[in-house]
């Protein structure tokens, strides 16, 4: 047996007394738990020095080189510049189904690899797997094909990228290491480097339904990933944009992609087009593309490459989406202002009515979710409709309620409404 060349318990006690990691000590750990030398113990005691001392930009970059290392990349052959988004993930975020055609539609190539939804957050691919027949597992072949072809691509992504990501992550989840700067910053940007787009934007959520919740942690995240951008040589800009309220009025899976169609035939709700056009606008920019954005949905030249995207992957833009078996209205209790409607809650209850997972294994039910009939600042009287649950399991309706206690008031004066694109971190 070959003799390894650090020893994992040196490493650990570096960070432990609060240095700086070298880089060799940073690419051989990552290697060899790769490898199955270090064990599951000495990593996590590894991640849990970095969530207590930190890391500096410089190790956060190497770190990120390191997991990108210990898998494939892709090398994507496209004549248009490639440009990719990434949300942290939030409640009712459905903004890359309307994005990726739109920006493929002024002229870039979008690869758009994709995770499933766990907790109250959805998944991009769960969302898109309610339209009959799509298909979210493509080989490199095909996604290099259909970025030609249609320009714009959105699939689960294939198993041989950032594996160390993938172990790490398990890891982090099972050991309270998940909400950690530098660890989530390596751990987003090995994916989307590995993944090969050469700009990228970063929606980086704010609020409630969000993973940070104050914009302190948002802007300390946004820069983290920002630096380990640039620092591989990417085009990376991040916006912080709030997730204190469900974006849009629908929250689930094909209720989602519904909305999303409504959004690239011109119509929509406000929020979803604005923060659409907005991270379209800065994606070109970086792409070096000067189309506009929003005359570009307005033609419906986005709606014609949404149809051609879902066809390519065997799906039918046509077909119509599932529906639910059970609909519950929550109405309002008084008459007056509906002063708030919190992310989470609505979050939780969408999950709970199906429409996420508890475990990686478990099945969604495409039909579940949340639509929103009132928003903060409308005028709503009593008996009026504020929420509808939809679900095919009509035993979840009471724990939905149960989330949604709480998350929502009628008052007597509206509170100042929210701004939507907070800030934008070049
Ligand atoms: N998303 C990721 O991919 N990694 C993290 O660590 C957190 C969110």
């Amino acid at each position: 047996m070959s003799r390894e060349r650090l020893s994992a318990v040196d490493v650990i006690r570096t960070k432990r007394d609060g240095h700086r990691l070298s880089d060799d000590q940073i690419d051989w750990v990552v290697d060899a738990y790769t490898r199955g030398v270090v064990a599951d113990e000495q990593m996590s005691a590894l991640a849990m020095a970095i969530f207590l001392n930190g890391m500096d930009t410089a190790e956060a970059a190497r770190l990120t080189q390191a997991m990108i290392d210990s898998g494939e990349t892709l090398d994507l052959k496209v004549d248009r510049p490639t440009v990719d988004k990434h949300s942290t993930g939030g409640v009712g975020d459905k903004i890359t189904l309307p994005l990726a055609p739109l920006v493929a539609a002024c002229g870039a190539a979008v690869p758009q690899l994709s995770g499933r939804g766990l907790g109250h957050t959805g998944g991009t691919l769960d969302k898109l797997e309610s339209i009959p027949g799509w298909r979210a597992q493509l080989s490199t072949d095909e996604i290099e094909q259909q970025l030609q072809t249609v320009g714009a691509v959105v699939c689960a992504a294939t198993e041989g990228l950032a594996p160390a990501d993938k172990k790490l992550y398990a890891l982090r989840d099972v050991t309270s290491t998940v909400e950690s700067i530098p660890l989530i910053a390596s751990s987003i940007m090995s994916k989307k480097i590995a993944e090969g787009a050469s700009s990228l934007v970063l929606d980086v959520k704010v609020g409630s339904g969000a993973f940070m919740k104050s914009l302190a942690q948002a802007r300390s995240l946004a820069e983290a990933l920002v630096g380990i951008g640039k620092s591989h040589g990417r085009n990376v800009t991040a916006m912080l944009t709030d997730m204190s309220v469900p974006l849009g009025r629908a929250v689930g899976n094909a209720n989602e992609v519904a909305e999303s169609v409504e959004v690239l035939q011109g119509g929509g709700p406000q929020d979803v087009v604005e923060l659409t056009v907005a991270l379209a606008a800065e994606m070109l920019s970086l792409a070096g593309i000067s189309t506009d954005p929003r005359r570009v949905l307005a033609s419906g030249e986005a709606y014609e490459t949404w149809c051609r995207m879902i066809s390519a992957q065997g799906g039918d833009p046509t077909a119509p989406l599932p529906k639910a078996a059970h609909v519950h209205v929550v109405s309002a209790t008084k008459d007056g202002v509906l002063t708030h409607l919190d992310a989470y809650s609505v979050g939780v209850a969408a999950w709970r009515l199906g429409a996420g997972r508890a475990r990686k294994e478990d099945a969604v039910q495409h039909a579940a979710g949340i639509t929103i009939l009132a928003k903060p600042g409308d005028l709503v009287r009593v008996g009026d409709p504020l929420l509808e649950l939809h679900t095919d399991t009509p035993d979840a309706v009471p724990s939905a309620l149960d989330a949604l206690f709480g998350g929502y008031d009628i008052g007597d004066e509206a509170r100042a409404p929210r701004k939507l694109l907070i800030d934008t971190i070049r």
